[in-house]
């Protein structure tokens, strides 16, 4: 008993050193540079670059959220196994984390003020949805990445034509996000009822938007 709550306190502590991290955009991650790096957006418009930035601020909230849902989750799986994925699918959207504020800061741009708030709520939903039993968090963990991939769709179709450094960030983040999904399902995720899907979909509405101007 005594050992089970050592190792509950010591995921806590781990766990706090992660949002501190997270918030302040120093995780290592898995050390993928960057996919902008092979893209020059030199000849953007004053205009272009805010317009970038709000989107980049955006790309970047979502990606604390992300990070503090699979810590949420890996806080409160009851599979060692999927802990462990948990903690894997969280290093990678760290790159994510990175690779967004490296662009947000080439672009001049600021991280949301409301970025604690989103880690907070993201961090509550995934250790509940941790605790509805592993094959319903999976199936939360595929439904969130299906939802990022359609809201990356659309990042895409605004970002301006120009920003190719952002645009290869979010291509790749696509990719990666639609990997989570599928490991997820091959991982035995249930799929969600549709009021729960709708909920999620308005929850991460509220926070893009808000993210936009905040
Ligand atoms: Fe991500
Ligand atoms: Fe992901």
């Amino acid at each position: 008993m005594s050992s089970r709550l050592y190792s509950s306190a010591d995921r806590m502590i781990i766990n706090l050193d992660r949002a501190v991290r997270s918030l302040q955009g120093r995780g290592t991650g898995s050390g993928r540079p960057s996919p902008a790096q092979t893209e020059t957006s030199e000849a953007m418009t004053s205009r272009d670059r805010r317009a970038s930035a709000a989107l980049m601020r955006v790309n970047h909230a979502g990606e604390v959220a992300a990070q503090a849902l699979y810590h949420g989750q890996a806080l409160t799986a009851t599979d060692p196994e999927l802990r462990r994925a948990m903690d894997e699918a969280a290093r990678e959207e760290d790159d994510h984390l990175r690779w967004c504020r490296q662009r947000l800061d080439e672009l001049g741009g600021r991280t949301s003020f409301l970025d604690p708030f989103w880690y907070a709520g993201a961090l509550t939903f995934g250790a509940v949805a941790g605790l509805a039993g592993d094959r319903i968090s999976l199936g939360f963990l595929a439904e969130t990445e299906h939802q990022v991939v359609a809201h990356l769709e659309n990042q895409l179709s605004r970002l301006p034509a120009d920003d190719a450094r952002s645009r290869a960030v979010l291509e790749q983040m696509r990719e990666d996000e639609a990997a989570h999904a599928s490991s997820a399902e091959d991982q035995g995720a249930v799929e969600l009822p549709s009021l729960v899907k709708r909920a999620m979909r308005f929850a991460s509405r509220v926070m893009t938007r808000s993210a936009y101007f905040f």
